[in-house]
């Protein structure tokens, strides 16, 4: 009822912000990392976890597959089911990222729109990370094998082949994969998130 809808008032955490940045020796903050199926989203967001954590970081991962696992698991890929699972993990990611944590999401999360949706849930220290290769080099990559069922036909509205992806333009960090280990990409993942988390 309406009634009942407006008696609803979220309540804030009895525990600042800087007290728990304090007492974990860094700042939370969510990392949206977008990009291609295929572009390296997953295997970044892992590498960069591992190496912050062993720094000391309270950090996690949220990851569209593990989502669509559970969370998500009601929601297939048209428009409004890939903004819902925006809308979802971004939600999730704010909670975590108030509690203290650093949250690296891992979504294609393929257009300006739904990722302006994800920043306007997040609010402050959301940062979009552009994982910037060339829709070539994922399909050769075909981790999947989704490229290439796209490919004949028995997928659709696969991201890339028939639905739309909408890079970026201005984002936070932009990596570029197709040139360089993902030992390399994911050290500067994990140094940009150091620094963007950092206690000063
Ligand atoms: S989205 O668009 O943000 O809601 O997608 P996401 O939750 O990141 O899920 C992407 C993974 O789902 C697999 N998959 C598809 N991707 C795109 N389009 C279609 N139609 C599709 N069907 C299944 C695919 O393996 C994606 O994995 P990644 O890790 O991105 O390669």
């Amino acid at each position: 009822s309406v009634a009942g809808r407006n008696a609803i008032h979220p309540t804030g955490s009895a525990v600042s912000p800087w007290d728990r940045a304090q007492a974990k020796g860094h700042r939370g903050g969510v990392f949206w990392m977008t990009g291609l199926p295929g572009a390296g989203k997953s295997t970044l967001a892992r590498g960069a976890e591992t190496r912050l954590f062993a720094r000391g970081v309270d950090v996690s991962v949220l990851d569209g597959d593990t989502l669509r696992a559970g969370l998500c698991s009601d929601l297939g890929f048209s428009e409004a089911d890939r903004r819902e699972n925006v809308r979802r993990a971004a939600a999730v990611a704010r909670i975590l990222a108030e509690s203290g944590q650093v949250v690296i999401v891992a979504l294609i999360s393929p257009t300006i729109a739904d990722r302006e949706l994800a920043r306007q849930i997040v609010g402050d220290g959301f940062h979009e990370i552009f994982i910037d290769t060339p829709q070539a080099t994922c399909e050769e990559r075909d981790p999947k094998g989704l490229y290439a069922a796209a490919r004949a036909g028995k997928i659709e509205g696969f991201t890339g082949i028939d639905a739309p992806y909408e890079a970026p333009v201005k984002p936070d960090l932009r990596l570029e994969t197709a040139n360089a280990s993902s030992d390399e990409t994911a050290a500067r993942l994990a140094a940009f998130i150091g620094e963007e988390t950092r206690l000063d």
